[in-house]
């Protein structure tokens, strides 16, 4: 449907109202994330069929600013990784997108007692760092769950539930950094899907999974604008295009944007067009704090002021160097 403002020809997203009983049919709840203090994804998805929680780990940036976590961090990531034993425990199913440790958590295996496992495959499309740790990371866990899948391509059904997971597709955009998973859980009209570490996404096989899944919600990760050394401007303005493509062309309701954008005290102008793209097309746009009603709490992005100091400007584009960017 086309329509006209201002002299400019503006193309409206398709629009499929749901039944009030499909708005019910999900709980999805973010149970760690950038926007709460601390490095994670995690999330925590529920239909009347399963439970399923994504990527339970929850880490601190080794180095920011030249500066190591601050107390407040630790304790943070405390509590946040005490909230996702408490929300494994509740869950059936427990999925493993690529194996950096905010993404899982090493030295927890027993969290995954009597779960059923999917992990991204840990000898295929995966870079050396990734699939000495995937091999590790299964040997620890041992006779812990019911059972291991590769999640890499992989799909289920339980009851009315869909789980859907994406082939591997690049960390980044290139694969220098490794693969990941994204997944889609479908039931009764309402569609989540959670990108992982796509970082953007900026490449089209990223988009296409997500294009494909026409969610109802989306979680996505964001581009990385607070490390320009790693990450170059022009894939956040492909990022920032395919988003606003997705805001425009799908059935997408709710956009959750952490992650990697949050690591940057800039975020909001740095994701203006995606903001005002939300606007446009009747989307709402939201961190993981704002989507459970609390208010974002950047305390990576603010290590330098927990330490009590804030750098002049020449000093933090200097530190800025991150010395190890991915846990
Ligand atoms: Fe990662
Ligand atoms: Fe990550």
């Amino acid at each position: 449907m086309m329509m006209f403002q201002g002299g400019s020809v503006k193309v409206q997203k398709r629009l499929k109202p749901l039944p009030l009983e499909a708005l019910k049919a999900m709980k999805i709840l973010p149970v760690a994330a950038d926007s709460m203090g601390a490095r994670s994804m995690c999330t925590f998805v529920e239909t009347k069929d399963c439970a399923i929680l994504i990527d339970p780990g929850v880490r601190l940036a080794p180095w920011r600013y030249d500066l190591q976590p601050h107390l407040e961090e630790d304790e943070r990531r405390s509590r946040m990784w005490h909230s996702v034993r408490n929300a494994a425990a509740t869950a059936d199913i427990l999925t493993v997108s690529h194996y950096h440790f905010d993404h899982h958590e090493p030295d927890a295996p027993s969290i995954y007692k009597g779960k059923q496992a999917f992990l991204k495959d840990g000898k295929f499309h995966i870079n050396r760092s990734q699939r000495e740790r995937a091999t590790a990371f299964v040997k620890a866990l041992k006779k812990y769950p019911k059972e291991i899948q590769v999640s890499d391509g992989n799909a289920l059904d339980v009851g009315g539930t869909e789980i859907v997971f994406s082939p591997a597709v690049p960390h980044g955009y290139s694969d220098e950094l490794g693969y990941v998973v994204m997944v889609r859980v479908a039931q009764g009209g309402e569609t989540f899907v959670h990108t992982s570490d796509v970082q953007g996404p900026p490449l089209k096989e990223q988009l296409s999974f997500i294009l494909d899944s026409d969610p109802t919600v989306l979680y996505v990760d964001g581009p990385m604008t607070h490390m320009p050394d790693h990450y170059p401007e022009e894939m956040t303005n492909r990022s920032i295009a395919n988003l606003t493509r997705i805001l425009r062309t799908t059935s997408v309701r709710t956009l959750i944007l952490d992650h990697h954008p949050l690591r940057d005290r800039e975020w909001r102008a740095r994701m203006a067009l995606v903001l005002a793209a939300g606007e446009d097309h009747d989307v709402r746009v939201v961190t993981a704090a704002e989507f459970l009603g609390k208010a974002v709490d950047q305390l990576e992005a603010n290590r330098d002021r927990l330490y009590g100091f804030e750098p002049k400007k020449e000093e933090r584009d200097a530190s800025e160097r991150v010395r190890s960017p991915f846990p």
